[in-house]
């Protein structure tokens, strides 16, 4: 059965902990819907940890829209959700209605994610609910803000915790299903996550959001750079270099393929 929306919202008032992953393909989405993961984002950092750009920022509609196809076909019981890539819904409710429909309409995907807070995104983010699009929201770190924001933690000072409260008290009365909150001081995300009665997703904000999130990449130790928040599961990266370099000895030395009758 497929983890819906009502099921989040449920999770959030047991105090069961949200566990989410994102994917890019189908091979890893197999993987992690097996494995028990809640919610799979299809997420633009997929630009950077699949596709080699420097940021998220060239990620087209189209892009994100062929990979979100092959994550669902991949999928069975986890929520899939999917990030609107940068400029794709931030000009006005309309543009991000399009963008949105077309995620769901050609992918099979469940919801779409939208970064920051700001009034033209809680527009969005109004729009989306009123025609019946689960939208989750970022606040915090914004990947697509990082000409302007950097890399850098947020809410670090007063004026920073007290826009990010009016940011997820914003996006959560536009009707937002759930909140990403993104590297920042773990009793900001605490507060937040008192204040607010829809599930928040921790990515860098401590152990007391709703869920938590990381990138797959990064926990399998498959990026070659990894925030410092992020916890490494495997070594996937060196156990793959291990293994292609193994190939290729015994092609080069005739060790493979053997001589079967
Ligand atoms: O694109 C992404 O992978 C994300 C996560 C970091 C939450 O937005």
């Amino acid at each position: 059965m497929t983890v819906t929306v009502r099921q989040l919202q449920q999770w959030k008032q047991q105090g069961r902990p949200i566990a989410a992953l994102t994917a890019s393909d189908w091979a890893i989405a197999r993987v992690l819907d097996g494995a028990g993961v809640d919610l799979i984002l299809v997420g633009d950092s997929l630009a950077m940890v699949a596709l080699g750009h420097a940021t998220t920022l060239p990620l087209t509609l189209d892009d994100i829209i062929h990979h979100a196809k092959a994550v669902v076909r991949g999928t069975q019981r986890a929520l899939v959700a999917v990030d609107l890539p940068f400029l794709t819904y931030q000009e006005s409710p309309t543009q991000a209605l399009r963008s949105a429909g077309r995620v769901l309409q050609e992918t099979g995907a469940h919801a779409v994610k939208l970064e920051g807070g700001s009034p033209s995104v809680v527009a969005a983010i109004a729009k989306l609910t009123e025609c019946g699009i689960p939208a989750i929201a970022h606040l915090g770190l914004t990947p697509q803000a990082v000409h302007r924001l950097g890399y850098r933690r947020q809410g670090t000072d007063p004026a920073g915790v007290a826009r990010l409260q009016t940011e997820a008290a914003a996006v959560a009365a536009a009707g937002a299903i759930a909140v990403v909150l993104e590297h920042m001081p773990a009793p900001v995300a605490q507060t937040l996550t008192q204040a607010l009665t829809i599930p928040t997703l921790g990515i860098g904000a401590g152990p007391h959001c709703d869920g938590q999130i990381l990138v797959t990449h990064d926990l399998l130790g498959w990026s070659p750079v990894v925030p410092p928040f992020v916890k490494t599961y495997a070594a996937i990266g060196d156990i793959m270099r291990q293994a292609v370099q193994a190939y290729c000895q015994d092609v080069q030395s005739r060790h493979f393929p053997e001589d079967k009758p």
